[in-house]
């Protein structure tokens, strides 16, 4: 199935490694002229040296901080100059899992508002942003990834993938209107660039092989491993597309079946 994703442009938040990288290549791939930024610059230019080798495209990269509103302004304000408007946000960049996740009794109330801050904050500083690009043309996409923490307890910080799923049907209620399809992802765990030193760290730790690190992660997945971050790409891509064209205000799992609740 062609997309009909070429020409489109897009801006990507935290593109420069993991979830938002595999997007930019795979919406690179399929002819998307791309903006991405993140905090550091070595890590931005190392992306964009990948990107090119992997799908000759050349993408522009910005230095921003999505805790900053000036700083937001200016990199969505230098995409739609450079790509000549912007039809598609990804809204990406955070820590995965976020800072608070221990007991209450040590969680820190700054943590939780720094991770509010650049996700939950982060996330409608650049929809605001990008939002009077996305309707100039009638036809736009904001795609919020979030995570599977917003359908199960367990870490404090997980409330604010909860929170985004909220933000994303409120925006789909006012944007629709105007032709933006306005959608939520949830990953589970992924691989990214951080998985192997992680699972090397922990079977060190707990004196084990990474094989049974890894088993031990994925028994909760239906499809017994961890999704890869270019799987979470493929679907970002469809929702991207005019294909995609009907749903709108959705939260969709990308999670390989993580855990066993039901959602109608
Ligand atoms: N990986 C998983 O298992 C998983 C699971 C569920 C949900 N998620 C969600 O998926 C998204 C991506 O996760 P990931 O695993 O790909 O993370 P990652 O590998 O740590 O990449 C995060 C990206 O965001 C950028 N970034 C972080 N804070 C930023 C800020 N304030 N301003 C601008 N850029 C910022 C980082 O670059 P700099 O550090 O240079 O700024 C980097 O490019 C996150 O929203 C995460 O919560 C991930």
């Amino acid at each position: 199935m062609d997309l009909d994703l070429c020409g489109k442009r897009a801006v990507i938040t935290g593109g420069s490694r993991g979830i938002g990288k595999s997007i930019a290549i795979v919406l690179a791939t399929e002819g998307v002229e791309i903006a991405i930024c993140g905090r550091n610059k070595d890590s931005l230019d190392q992306a964009s040296a990948d990107i090119l080798n992997e799908t000759g495209k050349s993408i522009l990269t910005v230095v921003a901080d999505t805790t900053d509103t000036a700083s937001v302004e200016s990199f969505i304000s230098a995409a739609a100059d450079h790509l000549g408007g912007i039809d598609i946000l990804v809204n990406n960049a955070a820590a995965p899992g976020g800072l608070v996740m221990g007991p209450l009794n040590t969680a820190d109330p700054d943590e939780l508002l720094a991770d509010i801050d650049t996700k939950v904050v982060g996330y409608m500083r650049v929809a605001k942003a990008a939002e009077p690009f996305l309707k100039e043309g009638g036809w736009g996409r904001i795609i919020n990834i979030g995570g599977l923490a917003a359908r199960s307890g367990g870490a404090i910080s997980g409330m604010r993938n909860l929170a985004l799923s909220h933000f994303t049907k409120t925006l789909s209620n006012e944007l629709g209107p105007q032709g933006v399809n306005v959608n939520i992802i949830h990953p589970g765990a992924t691989r990214t660039e951080r998985t192997d030193p992680m699972n090397q760290a922990q079977a060190k730790e707990k004196n084990v092989s990474i094989k049974e690190v890894e088993e031990a992660a994925s028994a909760g997945i239906d499809i017994r491993r961890i999704v890869e971050s270019e799987e979470v790409a493929f679907l970002a891509a469809f929702l991207a597309s005019p294909k995609a064209s009907a749903i709108t205000g959705e939260s969709i799992a990308a999670g390989g079946g993580a855990g066993s609740a039901v959602f109608q």
